[in-house]
């Protein structure tokens, strides 16, 4: 699924934003026009009221009801929305034209009521009084009303005035919050411009930290320290490659160079039998070889010990001793064994570590000499360290030589049975177990090791 623009992203989000904030202000201030709209129509009656009331109490001729009548005429035609009515037993102290439904609406309780006539839309705000009779004039009914419809129209224009603009609001921010995230992101959009260029073979440059602001820096920190990793291991893929076809070259010359040396002309059965003895060495360490690169092509894949046994260290360690037996004895070393702990191993991986260290400290001491394995228990995990004495490797050297390939003395690496990877072999068994390997060279003693977790799964 292909994920949406952060800017587009962060638009929709203020979009939504606005949305809550225009609605929840807009709604506040409906709420308190509409209040003050719906007291309006009661505060103006209520002023009407308190003008005409003196004149109609005062006055009870039919003289001067005449005047009452121009006054209410007047009135009424100053501002179309205000009705009077005046209902009483006398058609002559009546005003409106009260019809029926006036008059049984005239009828009904003292006080603001609202009326709402047959025939209109809006109802009317109305306050009903009374008049008690005064010398000619019989009690009245006074109805003051306002029609409501320019007080609702208000309203309904200020809900429309308030939508649209929360809508053109909401649109603004929205625009603008695209914009402004646009602006923002700048840094983010130079930075990958500035990634593309560094695909391989380009792999030396890094992100320049300088100018980006500081929440990228984190990325780009490890950013670069990936990058310094993926530049590590294309070259070393590259050397790899390179090492690989070396390694097998010669084998295979020899191979080649016997045979046709061998066919020239007829020779007797023994040379033949010699010849492909000779051929059959070669052979095996091609064999040998290709096994322990399809090992480390395995290791690689992450593939993980799978048979873990607790075993005695220093049982596996004799039994390798047992296994190196004649080598041991044609190089006339001794091998001293100290200390003991058990750990889950797989068992035919850690032995095989094991041939590759002693093959090496077998390898590397002179005859007469002793090599010590230490078997030392520590608060998490358990090392075993092979130690030879030695000429002491220089420092520069020893973080590589675990590394596939690498030799100290390059004039060694045709010999026989070393192509380079024994080390890289240790170091890949050592993971496979959660463990690790180190390697110290002081005092004419070099020291290879593994440690190991003591618990399964660290
Ligand atoms: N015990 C040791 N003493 C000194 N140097 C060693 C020892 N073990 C390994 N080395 C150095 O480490 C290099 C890598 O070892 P390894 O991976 O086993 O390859 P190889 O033995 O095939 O050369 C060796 O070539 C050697 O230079
Ligand atoms: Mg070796």
């Amino acid at each position: 699924m292909k994920a949406d623009s952060i800017a587009l992203r962060l638009s929709a989000m203020f979009a939504v934003v606005a949305l809550l904030v225009f609605t929840l202000i807009g709604w506040a201030l409906y709420l308190q026009v509409d209040k003050g709209l719906g007291l309006l129509p009661e505060a103006e009656v209520d002023a009407r009221y308190s003008v005409l009331e003196s004149a109609v109490n005062r006055f009870g001729t039919p003289e001067h009801w005449v005047k009452i009548n121009a006054k209410l005429k007047l009135l009424s035609e100053e501002d179309k929305r205000l009705h009077f009515w005046v209902v009483s037993d006398n058609p002559t102290y009546e005003f409106g034209n009260p019809d029926a439904e006036i008059r049984a609406f005239a009828n009904g309780p003292l006080g603001m009521r609202d009326l709402r006539l047959s025939g209109h839309q809006f109802p009317f705000k109305v306050l009903v009084s009374q008049f008690a009779a005064k010398d000619q004039r019989p009690p009245l009914r006074f109805l003051i009303a306002i029609d409501t419809e320019t007080f609702w129209q208000t309203q309904h224009s200020l809900l429309i005035a308030l939508i649209s603009l929360a809508a053109v609001g909401i649109a603004l921010a929205s625009l603008l919050g695209y914009w402004v995230a646009r602006i923002g992101l700048r840094p983010l959009t130079s930075l990958s411009l500035e990634a593309q260029k560094l695909a391989p073979p380009r792999l030396s440059g890094r992100l320049q930290l300088s100018p980006l602001p500081p929440e990228l820096n984190q990325f780009v920190t490890s950013f670069n320290s990936t990058l310094e990793r993926v530049e590590q291991a294309y070259s070393r893929l590259e050397s790899f490659n390179a090492d690989v076809a070396h390694e097998l070259r010669s084998p295979l010359t020899n191979l080649i160079g016997q045979t046709q040396v061998a066919l020239t002309r007829g020779r007797s059965a023994e040379h033949y039998f010699e010849v492909l003895q000779s051929n059959l060495e070669e052979l095996e360490r091609l064999r040998s070889i290709i096994n322990d690169m399809l090992f480390l092509a395995s290791a690689d894949q992450g593939s993980k010990v799978t048979e873990l046994t607790c075993a005695s260290l220093a049982q596996e360690v004799a039994t390798t001793l047992d296994y190196l037996d004649f080598i041991l004895e044609d190089a006339q070393v001794q091998v001293q064994v100290n200390g003991d702990a058990s750990v889950p191993i797989e068992k035919a991986h850690l032995r095989r570590a094991l041939i590759n260290l002693l093959h090496n400290a077998v390898q590397h001491t002179g005859p007469g000499q002793v090599i010590q394995v230490d078997i030392v228990e520590h608060l998490d995990h358990v090392s075993i360290e092979v130690a030879n004495p030695g000429n002491e490797i220089p420092q520069e050297h020893l973080p590589k030589l675990f590394e596939r390939f690498y030799r100290v003395d390059a004039s060694r690496s045709n010999s026989g049975a070393n192509h380079g990877l024994g080390l890289a072999i240790v170091k890949a068994i050592a993971l496979m177990h959660g463990g690790t390997v180190f390697v110290r060279s002081q005092a004419g003693q070099n020291t290879f090791g593994i440690n190991l977790p003591l618990t399964l799964g660290t």
